[in-house]
């Protein structure tokens, strides 16, 4: 069931996606090789409840952390720990949500640990261009098939691939709701997209094959081929006047980003 978010619901998913965006600019502070995975999700975790939020990742389904950190190969659900140190030349993606005043906000970077390859600079260039390709086409009367065609055209261009076991999704009260969001699709297929409708956008792009693998863990899922991918999510609003990126906010489209 898909819900509709009203005016007043909608500034609250504005509150949480504005808390969730400064945390993560300092998060991007923090990561630096040397550093462990399990430190930048400590430090992730007191800024949410500083901020009298709550970390939405944290005992859900049973995950035992407030983000996810994954490395080169790992495309999402990496969990931090003590004994993952961040080396130059890697590639991370960070994941984090947080639940503000009972409203939701979900949002990933991919960041390179110092000096890396031109080729995973270029994956996380276009993973992120992936992001707002879709993101432009998330306006009312176009369909979910919109924004998954403009992600996979971004992505593939450039000879990169798709991950697909993975997707997008609603998200409000709950971190996930309906419609599922994929990052692959047919333009002017699938559910009509509405003004009052929220959705995570989230691109994870290798630099191989779409197929993935899940770790003996049961939670980290890396890609199958052993390539880099990296991840850029946000939570996005669809208004009468256009997407409206709460984890971003202040941010306008423009040219740069068609
Ligand atoms: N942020 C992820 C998503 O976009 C969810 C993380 S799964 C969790 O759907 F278990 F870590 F919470
Ligand atoms: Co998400």
């Amino acid at each position: 069931m898909i819900t509709l978010k009203n005016a007043q619901q909608l500034d609250k998913m504005r509150a949480a996606g504005r808390l969730l965006y400064d945390i993560m600019q300092r998060l991007r502070e923090v990561i630096k090789a040397g550093e462990t995975t399990a430190a930048i999700d400590a430090f992730a975790e007191e800024q949410i409840r500083r901020n009298k939020a709550v970390p939405s990742f944290l005992n859900y389904r049973g995950y035992p952390k407030s983000i996810c950190a994954s490395l080169d190969d790992e495309v999402v659900h990496g969990i931090p720990s003590d004994s993952v140190v961040l080396r130059e030349g890697s590639i991370l993606s960070v994941d984090c949500g947080l639940i503000l005043n009972g409203w939701q906000a979900d949002s990933a970077f991919t960041v390179p640990i110092g000096q890396v390859s031109a080729d995973k600079l270029e994956l996380i260039r276009v993973t992120e261009a992936c992001f707002f390709a879709g993101a432009r086409a998330a306006v009312d009367g176009n369909r979910i098939g919109d924004i998954g065609h403009a992600v996979q055209s971004v992505a593939e261009s450039h000879g990169m691939g798709v991950v697909r076991d993975l997707t997008g999704h609603g998200i409000g009260r709950n971190m996930h709701e309906d419609p599922s969001v994929p990052n692959y699709g047919t333009a002017g297929n699938g559910v009509r997209l509405r003004a009052g409708m929220t959705i995570a956008i989230e691109p994870m792009i290798t630099l191989g094959g779409w197929r993935v693998v899940e770790m003996e863990d049961g939670w980290t899922i890396k890609t199958a081929d052993g390539s880099a991918c990296a991840h850029y999510e946000h939570t996005v609003a669809i208004t009468p006047n256009g997407p409206e990126i709460t984890t971003l906010p202040g941010f306008r489209f423009d040219e740069a980003h068609a």
